[in-house]
């Protein structure tokens, strides 16, 4: 049985689904990732690759695979992404049911990068996902602090110490 299926969202294009119930704390899956993009690798925009499939851990670009690349945001995210040095997993950040869409928080473990506006549909959401983790208002910070990544803390130690994050 698939742990997850892709199809069209409520929130935006296709979405990733819970095929089954996850628990509290349960790895979902593996992320797939395609490969690194580099300037000797760029992305293939003719072969359908697009930037809005691609994440920014530590530094790099990588393009994501099907079906990890239609995980949608939500400013209530019921997953979040685990860095591990064997690879990154989607895990439950809280109970998933069956047919329930799997949604993370894109403004976690990023800087700098592009505002735009959020259709979530979220009771809590705040209209924009903006793109930058410091941007996010200071209880949201407090509430995501167990989620960020080693390298993100280690990268941004002073601004987290500075926030009384670390
Ligand atoms: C990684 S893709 C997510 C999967 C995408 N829905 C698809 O069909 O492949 C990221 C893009 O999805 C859209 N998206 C994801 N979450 C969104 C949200 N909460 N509100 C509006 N657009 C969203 C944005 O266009 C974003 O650039
Ligand atoms: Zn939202």
């Amino acid at each position: 049985m698939n742990d997850v299926e892709t199809r069209t969202s409520r929130i935006e294009g296709l979405g990733l689904f819970a095929a089954r119930p996850f628990s509290t704390g349960k790895r979902i899956r593996q992320i797939n990732v395609v490969r690194e993009v580099t300037p000797a690798s760029p992305l293939r925009e003719d072969l359908g690759e697009r930037a809005d499939h691609c994440d920014y851990p530590n530094g790099q670009i990588v393009l994501l695979g099907p079906p990890d690349r239609h995980v949608n945001h939500s400013c209530d995210p019921n997953a979040y992404v685990l860095c591990e040095c064997d690879g990154s997993f989607l895990v439950a950040r809280r109970d998933i049911a069956a047919h329930e869409e799997i949604t993370v928080d894109y403004n976690i473990n990023i800087t700098g990068g592009t505002a735009w506006p959020c259709h979530c549909g979220a009771t809590r959401c705040r209209g924009t996902v903006v793109g930058d983790f410091f941007l996010l208002p200071l209880d949201i910070q407090c509430e995501y602090r167990s989620l960020l990544a080693e390298w993100f803390v280690d990268a941004h130690g002073d601004r987290l110490r500075g926030l009384g994050l670390v």
